[in-house]
């Protein structure tokens, strides 16, 4: 008897501990991106933490994490799924958010789920081209105003 209400304590208090979120993750993504976003980078999964949100900071980054396959294609709705992004994005790699960032909407990312990538790696190797290169620039601006 007191092992059941010890058990149903347990069960109420885990479902409230998950966010609507945290659950879509958990049913949809993280079969291949894993519960802490490491995903399997040996087999083309990329590790989402502290990334994730770099990809905010280029030109075609924030569309490229609504048109990759696994959230274009999810059975989500625009809503939910932009829902999870957001949460992705502030539980994986909240550091890396560009302080202007702007949480995704559903009228945001339905269109663009509508425009599948043709060449998911190739857009992704671009991407991170770009982000390094940003990088570099900004640490170039750090190091000379440090020097003047
Ligand atoms: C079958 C495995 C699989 C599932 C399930 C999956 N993904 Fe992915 N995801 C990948 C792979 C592989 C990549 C790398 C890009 C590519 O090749 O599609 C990726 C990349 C991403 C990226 C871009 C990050 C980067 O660094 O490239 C985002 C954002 C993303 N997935 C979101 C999701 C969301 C949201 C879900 C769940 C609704 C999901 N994924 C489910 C395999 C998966």
């Amino acid at each position: 008897m007191r092992t059941a209400a010890l058990l149903l304590l347990l069960a109420a208090s885990s479902s409230w501990a998950t966010e609507p979120a945290e659950a879509d993750y958990m049913l949809n993504c993280q079969g291949c991106h894993l519960p802490d976003g490491s995903g399997f980078p040996s087999r083309q999964v990329p590790d989402l933490r502290n990334q994730m949100g770099r990809f905010l900071s280029v030109p075609g980054g924030r569309e490229f994490l609504v048109q990759v396959p696994g959230s274009a294609q999810t059975a989500l709705n625009d809503a939910d799924l932009a829902r999870l992004l957001n949460w992705m994005l502030l539980r994986f790699s909240a550091a890396q958010l560009p302080v202007y960032f702007q949480p995704y909407t559903a009228a945001e990312v339905g269109p663009l789920r509508k425009q599948p990538l043709a060449r998911v790696s190739e857009v992704r190797s671009e991407l991170l081209e770009r982000i390094a290169h940003q990088e570099q620039v900004q640490l170039g601006g750090l190091t000379s105003t440090t020097n003047r």
